[in-house]
């Protein structure tokens, strides 16, 4: 019987959904949120509320209504087991949320978030997305953890390998293609799950790129830097956000009423589920801003926070605050509403369980295809002095390092689902290529792993690189050296590295350097040493076929760095769009350390903003990254020379392929307010496309600029454009190359 009137409800509900306009059925799934709402006792809304581990809880407290969501139980069996208690035994039929950590990937593992930043390719970072919904869809998962959009501009930091980068736009447009990609065209699609934007907010601000360290950041940073990539993907429809561990000036996310009931809720009109981060509610207590549990419960439930991941103080304290009168039932129904909402938007209440035969196998051709081209677009090229692509003419390879086959560390840091049994390692790609190609390839690890601190048979390292016509040499971190908490002070390369590479070079063959890390490292003088440098973070399951095929050229790198390399870790924090200072360095005015006469007078004129032994640049900016062939940016036009606030800029960006490779290229627009009531950024960018040319073949780019993109929060914290001239820059690296000047009118 009761399949029965499942099934009439499906069909009505089927009805009623489809002759709705969007706006209608926001209402539909709020009403029924709403006609739910009234049915239910107070235990059972504060069931919804809570958020439980996987394992830690008994069926009774599911069959009492006790529990709306479970994180980290990947059984689809016990899954299953669990959702007909609560479907089938519990007085109401609520179906639970099973979530999980989907950060790049669930069994197929795409290359770490800040290496898909480095695709600048939004289109395949939501392939990717797609691919890891349908395969955590198949067990059970129907809500992810992830996009990650705390913008950072501190590689100490460990989790910038989860970020998408040091720039606004970039994470936006990045972030944005993530929550397309895991909740896809429709929301009760089994393959649909829902999206987390995270850390709301200023969690990659921590102060010394210490993890969950104090984020202090003026509010017009906030909302012009930080805040713009959040609203974004909200925009974009994410069905939830997480506060984050960090307090903003002092005021912990979790328990922030400006950020998320002001901001988010109020301004923004977002009417999606928050939920805390891993007990992030009582750890208020730690902070020192609340006295007790009880207290920190009433601080995220003021904000508007509506369910509690894995701590306690919603059950044991929310009925007591409101038998007291510190909170009100409204607080509490609306935060039920808003996570009853997204379970009926996710179609549970008619499909809640899962058949994982009703989905693609994981890890097929399909998926790891994905898994490949974004680590073969990810991979940024720092260095080539014409070594690569690697040449017929070479027969002998030596391949060294740590990294070369290292098929856990490959997959880099958040890898829950995935396993190293299914990564194919540069080593395995590559001895493939050396068969097929009749090429010998000889190979010594060199060091067990990156961090030992000796070298291991240094006698087969220098007998291989003396035998070899190039050497392959692959450094970096292993995975576990980035990640939460995995911050670092010194962002060398780990252990005896540096010494490998000495041993390595002074073969006197050509070497080629390929990083593996979850973080930009300060490198420097080790890319000094080698004939090119490919950068390819943590490129997941297929790192060996990506870089094989990158490596003999059968695709050209077109990777841009997200995020800026310092050439120091003492520059940090080190980024492109920098204000100008009263007092900008330049490379007249720079000196050597070692060229300051002795007892040289302390002069207070011509001064400026650098380092005396590190000067003011980077290692490479943000934005940068070599191709094969050559691009020659040839012209930047806008369609008028002044605009008014409500005006469209059409800029057009010729460009040609001067060189001898068909090649991706990431044209990049940045925009200088050039006077400005806050003293401005130098630029910041407010476009890119990603364009194919063949060789010798010139395109014009077109981007249509809208004025309005060009402002920014003044004094009185109103985001406007000011009237008065910009610039318009263009080109392959942030260090653009082509500029032009527009007005814009009062
Ligand atoms: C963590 C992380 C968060 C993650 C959550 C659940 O501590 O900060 O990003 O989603 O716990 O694993």
């Amino acid at each position: 019987m009761r399949n029965f009137t499942i099934i009439i409800k499906v069909l009505l509900f089927s009805f009623t959904i489809l002759s709705c306009s969007p706006g209608e059925k926001e209402n539909t799934f709020e009403k029924k949120a709403d006609k739910l709402l009234q049915k239910m006792t107070l235990d059972e809304k504060i069931g919804q509320l809570v958020q439980k581990n996987g394992g830690s809880f008994s069926d009774s407290l599911v069959k009492a209504g006790g529990i709306g969501s479970v994180l980290n139980e990947i059984s689809v069996e016990r899954q299953n087991h669990i959702q007909r208690i609560a479907m089938e035994d519990s007085r109401l039929g609520i179906p639970i949320l099973f979530a999980r950590d989907v950060i790049h990937g669930f069994n197929t593992i795409m290359p770490i978030p800040l290496a898909q930043a480095a695709t600048w390719n939004p289109a395949l970072i939501e392939q990717g997305a797609r691919v890891a919904a349908t395969e955590a869809a198949s067990s059970g998962i129907k809500w992810t953890f992830s996009p990650m959009i705390d913008i950072t501009r501190d590689p100490r930091w460990g989790r910038i390998a989860e970020c998408l980068g040091e720039d606004s736009y970039l994470t936006s447009e990045m972030g944005a293609a993530m929550v397309r990609g895991y909740q896809g065209d429709k929301l009760s699609d089994k393959t649909s799950i829902a999206a987390c934007v995270k850390h709301f907010a200023a969690y990659g601000w921590a102060e010394g790129g210490r993890d969950y360290n104090t984020a202090n950041i003026p509010e017009n940073d906030l909302r012009d830097i930080v805040l713009p990539p959040f609203k974004r993907c909200a925009a974009e429809g994410a069905l939830s956000f997480m506060t984050s561990f960090n307090d903003i000036n002092g005021v912990p996310a979790t328990g922030n009423e400006f950020l998320v009931k002001d901001i988010l809720r109020n301004e923004w009109d977002y009417t999606g589920m928050v939920v805390s981060d891993w007990v992030s509610i009582i750890q208020m207590v730690t902070h020192g801003f609340a006295p007790d549990e009880k207290a920190s419960a009433l601080l995220a439930m003021n904000a508007t926070v509506d369910m509690e991941m894995a701590s306690t103080s919603y059950e044991t304290y929310l009925k007591e605050l409101l038998d007291e009168g510190s909170i009100s039932q409204k607080q509490i129904d609306n935060a039920v509403r808003r996570i009853l909402t997204v379970k009926y938007k996710l179609g549970l209440f008619e499909s809640p369980y899962t058949n994982p035969d009703d989905f693609p196998e994981p890890l097929n051709n399909e998926h790891l295809a994905v898994s490949k081209k974004a680590a073969i677009e990810s991979a940024v090229l720092l260095k080539n002095d014409g070594i690569l692509p690697v040449s017929e003419k070479i027969k002998t390879v030596a391949v060294i390092g740590p990294l070369a086959d290292a098929p856990h560390d490959q997959l880099g840091t958040w890898i829950f689902d995935g396993s190293k049994n299914n990564s194919v390692t540069p080593l395995e790609s590559l001895s493939e290529k050396a068969k097929s190609n009749g090429i010998t390839l000889l190979y010594e690890r060199g060091l067990k792993i990156s961090r030992s601190k000796e070298i291991s048979f240094p006698e087969k390292v220098k007998s291989i690189s003396k035998q070899a016509d190039l050497i392959i040499l692959f450094l970096g971190e292993e995975s576990i050296l980035s990640g939460e908490s995995h911050c670092r002070a010194d962002i060398d390369l780990p252990g005896a590295q540096e010494e490998l590479v000495n041993m390595v070079t002074a073969s006197g063959k050509p070497v080629i350097a390929v990083f593996m890390a979850g973080r930009p490292l300060t490198v420097e003088n080790v890319i000094e040493k080698t004939n090119a440098a490919l950068y390819a973070w943590h490129p997941g399951t297929m790192a060996g076929p990506a870089l094989t095929d990158l490596l003999w050229g059968a695709v050209s790198p077109s990777g841009k760095l997200p995020v800026t390399f310092p050439r120091h870790v003492g520059q940090i924090p080190i980024y492109y769009s920098h204000r100008t200072t009263g007092k900008p360095a330049t490379n007249e005015t720079w000196e050597h350390i070692d060229d300051i006469p002795v007892e040289a007078p302390q002069l207070s004129i011509g001064n400026t903003s650098h380092y005396l032994d590190y000067g003011f640049e980077p290692m490479f900016p943000f934005g940068y990254g070599l191709s094969y062939t050559t691009f020659e940016y040839q012209s930047i036009e806008t369609d008028k020379t002044a605009y008014s606030a409500t005006d469209t800029i059409q800029v057009s960006v010729k460009l040609i392929n001067t060189g001898n490779y068909n090649a991706a290229e990431v044209v990049q627009l940045y925009v200088h307010d050039k006077v400005a009531s806050r003293a401005p950024a130098v630029k910041q960018l407010k476009g890119f496309k990603k364009v194919f040319l063949k060789q010798g073949e010139k395109k014009t780019v077109i981007f249509n600029l809208p004025v309005s993109s060009l402002g920014f929060h003044n004094l009185a914290m109103k985001y406007m454009v000011e009237p008065g001239e910009f610039e318009i820059m263009a080109g392959g690296s942030s260090d653009t190359t082509l500029e032009t000047g527009i007005v814009i009118e009062n």
